[in-house]
């Protein structure tokens, strides 16, 4: 991970060096901290708008170089578009357009929190300050060398001008929390899997404990006291030890049930002796991205002191094809006492998340239950990259996703559960079987998870399409968006927090 950009707030100053950010709207207005600015300008940028046909498009840009009447390098102005409709993602967004503007080798930078309608709120400019931090982010622990024109990771100071520099920063606080779970996700996820093998990923969420999170990790040993045979099943074949580890954040009342986030953290996804083929298989160094969402959302709860009793419990495994490793035919029996044959050993998350479901709900039984799971590659032929598929037994969670998810521009859509899809994963040999034929695989996998989880309302987000290589945004270039750490930090915010 990268330092990134270096964020700060203050009044509004025009800069003497470096680049300054504006924002216009489609009539190409100014905010008055704009306006006030550039009256040393003259009509400098009406000529350079007209001559560059900007129109203050939402999202475009206008740059100028050394622009008369004013002291710094570089001068660029973004289009709002139609700056009355605007909502918390669209500041994010705003936020990480411009820092898209800032080369890589600029040393400082400054935005105007400023608007045709006024100063930008303390929390608009906060959201502002976020879409920067994600922009900013980039993953290059390994890069030891760069050819030339090859961006650097940027270090800028940034500075958000705006109208109360204590209110912005107070606001910045809870988005701040944010961010750095986001960048806990990216970096999880991003990690190669030489480096982040179970035990490891176990040591990194235990990180957690510096913001107050309790954190548990259960061995092997302890796992097959507990009877969790199918995960474990998972990991035979690994050298590597499997992980189950819980997170507890305690920010509500005393006793009250806790929410739970469950993910699926299968460090390499190799398939097993069902292995897969060679193209692309480095992408499943990824496919622990539900466990990484688990502990950036867990660390942005606790960052920010929600109030609310959350868990977060995840499985952590290498599914690996060695003289150990488990076979198809084999039958498994869960810590549920439900048995699974196993069809395809690359339908392995299933496997995992069977167990840890059962473990949260029977222990902790929580107030709902969602898991996030890079499961199938039938979501992203489904769904492509822009919706992550939810599946639920419950239709008031599922809208509470769903609105959370306009909001925080982490979309879902909700996708079919029922008994004749249950029907097609029952198995002669054993209770159910782990896949379910060609058709409706996202669906059949879905319908396994739902056996697990008895009557609490549960959710199931499956993240294969949305989290790995993810979509280039304004707030996001790297490998991994870390998909899923907005969305439910936003949900939680909205429904379950007194
Ligand atoms: N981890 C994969 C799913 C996946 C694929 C995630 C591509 C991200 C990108 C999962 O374990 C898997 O292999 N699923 C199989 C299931 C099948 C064997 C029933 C699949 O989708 O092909
Ligand atoms: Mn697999
Ligand atoms: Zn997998």
């Amino acid at each position: 991970m990268a330092e990134g950009p270096k964020l700060g707030f203050a009044a509004f100053t025009p800069p003497s060096k470096g680049v300054l950010i504006l924002f216009c709207d489609e009539k190409l207005q100014f905010g008055p901290a704009a306006r006030r600015v550039l009256t040393p300008t003259g009509d400098l940028v009406a000529r350079a708008a007209a001559s560059e046909k900007f129109t203050g498009k939402s999202g475009s840009a206008l740059e100028l170089v050394l622009p008369a009447g004013l002291d710094v390098a570089r001068l660029v102005i973004i289009g709002l578009g139609k700056a009355s409709e605007l909502t918390a993602k669209d500041f994010i967004r705003f936020g990480g357009a411009a820092m898209g503007r800032v080369p890589s080798t600029a040393t400082d930078a400054v935005i105007f929190a400023d608007m045709p309608s006024g100063m930008m709120k303390a929390g608009q400019a906060a959201d502002l300050a976020l879409g920067v931090r994600l922009r900013g982010y980039s993953f290059d622990r390994y890069k030891t060398k760069r050819k030339e024109g090859e961006d650097k990771p940027q270090t800028a100071t940034v500075t958000i001008g705006v109208y109360d520099p204590p209110a912005v920063k107070k606001a910045w606080l809870g988005r701040q929390a944010v961010a750095d779970g986001v960048v806990i996700a990216r970096d999880l996820i991003n990690e190669p899997a030489n480096v982040l093998y179970p035990q490891e990923f176990a040591r990194r969420a235990e990180a957690l404990k510096k913001v107050g999170v309790s954190v548990e990790v259960l061995d092997e040993k302890t796992m097959k006291k507990l009877g969790m045979h199918a995960l474990l099943g998972v990991g035979q074949g690994s050298v590597r030890d499997s992980q189950v580890v819980i997170m507890r954040w305690n920010g509500g009342k005393k006793g009250a049930d806790p929410v739970a986030f469950i993910g699926k953290g299968v460090c390499f996804d190799t398939g097993g002796i069902s292995i897969k083929p060679a193209a692309g298989m480095e992408d499943m160094k990824g496919d622990m991205a539900g466990a990484a969402c688990v502990v950036g959302l867990m660390h942005a709860l606790a960052a920010r002191k929600a109030k609310v009793n959350a868990i977060g419990a995840i499985g952590l495994v290498e599914n690996m094809p060695d003289g150990n490793a488990q076979r198809p035919g084999d039958i498994v029996t869960t810590m549920s006492g439900q048995t699974i044959e196993i069809i395809n050993t690359d339908a392995e998350g299933r496997l995992v998340l069977a167990d840890v479901l059962h473990y949260v709900e029977t222990k902790y039984k929580p107030k709902f239950m969602i898991d996030l799971a890079t499961l199938t590659g039938a979501i992203m032929v489904a769904l492509g990259q822009e919706y992550a598929g939810l599946f639920s037994n419950d239709d008031k969670l599922s809208e509470r996703l769903a609105k959370a998810g306009e909001a925080s521009g982490e979309r879902v859509w909700r996708m079919p559960l029922g008994p004749e899809y249950d029907k097609m994963i029952d198995s002669k040999f054993a209770d159910m079987k782990n896949t379910g034929g060609r058709w409706g695989g996202s669906i059949t996998a879905a319908q396994l998870l739902q056996r697990f989880v008895g009557k609490t309302p549960w959710a199931h987000l499956d993240i294969a399409g949305t989290a790995l290589g993810s979509p280039q945004t304004d707030i996001n270039k790297s490998w991994s968006a870390g998909w899923g750490v907005r969305l439910l930090e936003r949900l939680v915010a909205d429904h379950y927090e007194k």
